[in-house]
């Protein structure tokens, strides 16, 4: 074969060879380089020009055109295998990145009082809108403030009734308790009182949290009370009856029907259990009630001279009276919950259901 057709045959080859190449491309970027491949300055076109020179010269403008020919088939190929590639990678960008405008927006899930804690909260406010005085007291409290100076002496048969979680300090002798109700409060409050020189008139409501070592279905290792004591010249148990109507009427908005019913308790004399009229029947009679149309809801009485004497107020000059609640049975009547592990289930459906007003 003459050195012209050689060169030709071989241009021919490079041409097809590359035409295919270019067409199987997968992306730009191996599209650029089979570019430089065959039209760079070291590219295959190239090294095939290389040849022409051993040519004669009358042949030479001949393989020139061919070339030049090859040469344009080749950038024609590229410029357009180029733009096919081009739009379809902008098409796949366009699906990856498609924002579908109809689905619905995260929203961000506010948190609230815990139902325990927003009942806690009601009924203290309205005992603060009333003049009682927000105190506390610590939850590891001792014998004296829990029992004795509430006239609950050692051998007395209301100590065992508690349930109480005891333990030893290390080191001490002192026996500490988990507090099993929230009238050492009242101790701790006329204490503060007397020690600072003061005296009564006191009026004093307190919250938190209380332990018995008890478990089942009403009730709960901990939970929580409110304890409201008022001390002063001629209290009497009228004042202790309007307190209560007034606070009842206020936390379950709505007029309801009180009865004080004789009770005991070691440190009221007298003391009394207080009912409302059942807030499921409208005091009709059902089976919450017991078909009574009443509720127990409340323990009161008016302060025993035993308990003033323990903190020193002189109990002929002085008379209070004094009360406490259980937070969760109270939140449970008014919301109609029918059972008080649901408090500390902390099931999110039942909080948020309960959420924050
Ligand atoms: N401390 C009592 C209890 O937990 C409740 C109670 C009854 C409190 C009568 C009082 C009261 O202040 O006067 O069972």
């Amino acid at each position: 074969m003459s050195e012209i057709d050689s060169l030709k045959a071989q241009l021919q080859a490079l041409q097809e060879k590359a035409l295919a190449l270019f067409a199987d491309a997968a992306d730009l970027k191996a599209l650029q380089a089979l570019r430089v491949a065959y039209l760079g300055k070291k590219g295959e076109l190239t090294s095939v020009l290389k040849g022409v020179g051993k040519l004669p010269p009358q042949d030479r403008p001949v393989i020139g055109q061919f070339v030049n020919a090859t040469k344009n088939a080749l950038a024609e190929a590229l410029d357009k295998a180029e733009s096919l590639l081009a739009s379809k990678e902008k098409e796949a960008r366009i699906d990856a990145e498609r924002i579908d405008v109809t689905l619905s927006g995260r929203t961000s899930t506010p948190g609230a009082l815990h139902p325990v804690q927003q009942g806690l909260h009601e009924m203290t406010a309205i005992f603060s809108q009333m003049g009682f005085a927000l105190a506390e007291g610590p939850e590891i409290e001792d014998e004296f403030h829990n029992f004795d100076a509430l006239n609950i002496p050692a051998e007395h048969p209301a100590r065992a009734n508690h349930d109480t979680f005891f333990f030893d300090i290390e080191g001490t002798a002192d026996t500490k308790l988990l507090r099993t109700h929230t009238s050492p409060v009242q101790i701790r409050a006329m204490q503060a009182c007397v020690d600072a020189g003061g005296e009564p008139p006191l009026a004093v409501v307190a919250a938190g949290r209380v332990y018995r070592c008890d478990y089942d279905v009403t009730h709960s290792p901990m939970f929580h009370q409110v304890e409201v004591f008022k001390v002063d010249k001629d209290v009497s148990l009228a004042h202790l009856k309007g307190v209560l109507q007034h606070f009842l009427s206020a936390y379950f908005e709505k007029d309801v029907p009180i009865r004080l019913r004789p009770h005991y308790f070691p440190f009221t004399e007298p003391s009394a259990e207080v009912d409302i009229g059942c807030v499921f029947c409208n005091h009709k009679g059902c089976r919450i009630c017991k078909g009574s149309g009443w509720i127990e809801v409340l323990g009161s009485g008016m302060i025993h001279p035993n308990v003033l004497k323990a903190v020193g107020i002189d109990s002929s000059i002085y008379s209070g009276f004094a009360f406490g609640l259980g937070v969760e049975r109270l939140v449970m009547l008014k919301h109609g919950i029918p059972d008080l592990r649901l408090f500390f289930e902390n099931d999110v459906r039942f909080l948020r259901r309960m959420g924050a007003k």
